[in-house]
């Protein structure tokens, strides 16, 4: 009797970037079969039969990839230096969705004499950063549009995410300190390696091809 080739899965985060993410899954031979952008099925089937794609929040990804949910996932490494976890492993660097997260804020937003009050949806990456530096800062909480916070008293600057600058520039806001550049990495779930060998390294090495 022949064992069943167990299938896999891989979590691809939502948002920002989901487009290369998909272009670069349709190169690696694993396109979802249906539209994702129409279907409202939560779990996709792929071109290869032994591959399915579950799209998830980016936030959600590494929670998956952890827990077994998905074996493989494609995710930002902002999404990853914010997660508190490890259980998983974060082999390859895909070079695709490429930006930077950066301090920011009206020019001489850090210049001020009271405690810096920073406005981010990363509160860790934003106290370590900071903490680095040894100012001592306020964290406001937001899950988006950032860029509001400093126009309307909130906060003094930002930690977001730079890709064009076009966000900022439109209102008013600039790149005061550069944190650290950002793509988006292929993270494994430690025992899926072992327990879906074949297929794990298959598409890890079909991967490693394109992106290196
Ligand atoms: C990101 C980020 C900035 C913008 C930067 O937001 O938070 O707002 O993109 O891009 P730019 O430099 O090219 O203008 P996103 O669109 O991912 O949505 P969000 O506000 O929900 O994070």
């Amino acid at each position: 009797m022949s064992a069943v080739t167990p299938s896999l899965t891989i979590a691809v985060a939502k948002g920002r970037i989901f487009k290369e993410s998909l272009a670069l899954l349709t190169a690696a031979g694993v396109a979802p079969r249906d539209d994702p952008e129409r279907s409202r099925k939560l779990i996709l089937e792929t071109e290869n039969p032994l591959v399915r794609l579950v799209i998830v929040r980016a936030t959600d990804v590494p929670t998956y990839v952890e827990y077994g949910g998905a074996d493989f996932g494609i995710v930002g490494k902002d999404t990853l230096l914010e997660y508190d976890g490890d259980g998983f492993y974060e082999p390859l660097d895909l070079g695709i969705a490429r930006c930077r997260l950066a301090v920011a804020g009206r020019q001489a937003a850090l210049t001020t004499n009271e405690r810096l009050r920073v406005a981010t949806k990363y509160p860790e990456i934003t106290r370590r950063y900071f903490e680095k530096q040894g100012v001592q800062i306020e964290i406001i909480k937001l899950y988006g549009s950032m860029e509001l916070a400093p126009l309307v008293g909130l906060a003094d600057c930002i930690v977001d995410l730079v890709d064009t600058g076009k966000t900022l520039m439109a209102n008013g806001l600039h790149e005061l300190e550069q944190i650290c550049g950002i793509s988006a990495r292929l993270i494994v779930n430690k025992a899926a390696l072992k327990t879906k060998y074949a297929i794990s390294v298959q598409l890890l090495t079909q991967f490693e091809r394109l992106v290196t």
